[in-house]
C-alpha cells in the first residue's frame, strides 16, 4: 500500500534559537490550536515557565527541552543573579511535577555545563560561557529527542500489522515531542510502510489534547483518523474496531508502571477485557529509575475551572491530570534502544539490582 503521509505538513514545537545575536525559545503556543498555529518568540525565563504551567507547550519530551531553554535563557538574561541560580532552576524544574523529562532535562544540562566549568566561570563573573553551555546542551537535547522518537517509530512499527486500527489517548505526537513524537512516531513510521487503516483519537477530557492536537496533527499529516468521546472507547474496542492500543507517558517506574494522561488506565483495562494489545511508547528520559513503583509518582492535580468552568455552589471537582497503569496491563514498552516487556525494562535502562531488588 503506498504511503501518502507528508510530515513537513507538522509544526516544531519547541526550538531554542539565535535571532540577531541573542538566544530565544520559539514555540507553538498549543492552547490556540486546532484554530490557530500560533508561535510565540520569547527571551524571557519565565515565560516558558508559564507557558509549561498552561500547557502553551506540552508533552513530556516537549517540557524536557522547553525546561531546558529556559535555564539557557535565565543564563542569558542580564537580570538573573547567581545568586539565585539553583532556586530559580528549581522554580523551571518544578513547572509541572508529573512527566519526568522536564527536571532530567533541566539536571542534565546543569551537570554538563559543570562538568566544563561553565557554572564556575559564572560564579566568576563569565556568564557568557555558561549561557552558551546551556544553549548547546538544550539544543542536544532535542536533537536526541527526535532521534529517538524515529527510533521509537522503526521499533514499534515492527509490532503492527498492515491494516491496522489503533487507538491511542492524549497527544503524544510530534506536538509533545520536538519532532516526530512517541506514539504517534509509532504511528507515523507504520504509516509509513502502509501499516495504518485508521487511528482512534481519544477526545481526552477534560482539555481535549486528542481532540484538538491528536486528531489535527494526524489529519495534518494524511494519517487516516477517527475522533471519539472518551466513554466510546469500550463500544469500538467492543465492536471489534481495535487491533492495537499505543500511548505515551509522563514517567515510568523500575516496575513498569506507566504515568500517562488521566484516562489512559481505564484503556488499558478496556484493552485487556478485549484481548487487544496495549503497548507504551516512551524514550528512556521518562524512565525514572529512582522509583520502584507507580504509587510514588507526583500527580499533577489541576484547578477545577478545567472542569467545570462555571462553578456550581456545593460542588467539588476532583482534577487529577494524570494516573498510573499497572505494569501488569502493559503489553510491552517501546523505547529508543528496543522494545521491552515493562518487568525488564529498568534492567535494559542499566538498573543494576540493588539488594531489595528491582
Ligand atoms: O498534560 P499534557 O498534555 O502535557 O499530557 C501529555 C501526556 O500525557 C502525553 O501522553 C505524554 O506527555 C507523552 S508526550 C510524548
Amino acid at each position: 500500500m503506498p504511503s501518502s503521509i507528508d510530515l513537513s505538513r507538522l509544526p516544531r514545537t519547541v526550538a531554542l534559537e539565535r535571532q540577531q545575536g541573542r538566544s530565544v525559545l520559539r514555540y507553538v503556543d498549543q492552547r490556540f490550536l486546532p484554530g490557530e498555529l500560533r508561535e510565540v518568540v520569547t527571551a524571557d525565563w519565565r515565560e516558558v515557565v508559564d507557558a509549561i504551567k498552561v500547557l502553551g507547550v506540552r508533552g513530556a519530551p516537549a517540557i524536557g527541552v522547553a525546561g531546558a531553554a529556559a535555564c539557557a535563557l535565565w543564563a542569558a538574561d542580564p537580570t538573573t543573579s547567581m545568586e539565585n541560580f539553583a532556586q530559580e532552576l528549581e522554580v523551571i524544574a518544578s513547572a509541572r511535577p508529573t512527566a519526568v523529562n522536564l527536571r532530567w532535562a533541566v539536571e542534565r544540562v546543569v551537570a554538563a555545563a559543570e562538568a566544563a566549568g561553565a557554572v564556575e566561570a559564572a560564579r566568576q563573573g563569565d556568564r557568557e560561557v555558561l549561557a552558551q553551555a546551556l544553549f548547546d546542551q538544550t539544543q542536544r537535547i532535542a536533537r536526541e529527542d527526535e532521534a529517538a522518537n524515529r527510533a521509537m517509530g522503526a521499533f514499534g512499527a515492527e509490532l503492527l500489522s498492515p491494516g491496522t486500527r489503533l487507538l491511542t489517548h492524549c497527544n503524544a505526537g510530534s506536538l509533545a515531542t520536538s519532532f516526530f513524537g512517541t506514539a504517534l512516531g509509532v504511528v507515523y513510521a507504520a504509516a509509513q510502510q502502509g501499516k495504518i487503516a485508521r487511528v482512534y483519537a481519544d477526545e481526552t477530557r477534560p482539555l481535549g489534547q486528542g481532540a484538538r492536537l491528536t486528531s489535527w496533527e494526524l489529519a495534518q499529516a494524511g494519517v487516516p483518523v477517527t475522533l471519539i468521546c472518551d466513554n466510546m472507547a469500550a463500544s469500538l474496542m467492543a465492536a471489534g474496531k481495535v487491533d492495537a492500543v499505543v500511548v505515551g507517558a509522563d514517567r515510568i517506574t523500575r516496575n513498569g508502571d506507566v504515568a500517562n494522561k488521566i484516562g489512559t488506565y481505564g484503556v488499558a483495562v478496556l484493552a485487556r477485557h478485549h484481548g487487544i494489545p496495549f503497548y507504551v511508547a516512551a524514550p528512556s528520559s521518562t524512565v525514572d529509575l529512582s522509583l520502584k513503583e507507580g504509587s510514588q509518582i507526583p500527580i499533577e492535580q489541576r484547578g477545577a475551572d478545567e472542569v467545570l468552568p462555571q462553578p456550581i455552589p456545593g460542588v467539588q471537582v476532583w482534577n487529577p491530570a494524570f494516573d498510573v497503569t499497572p505494569a501488569e496491563l502493559v503489553t510491552a514498552i517501546i523505547t529508543e534502544r528496543g522494545v521491552f516487556a515493562p518487568a525488564d525494562l529498568a534492567q535494559a535502562m542499566g538498573y543494576i539490582t540493588g539488594e531489595a531488588g528491582v
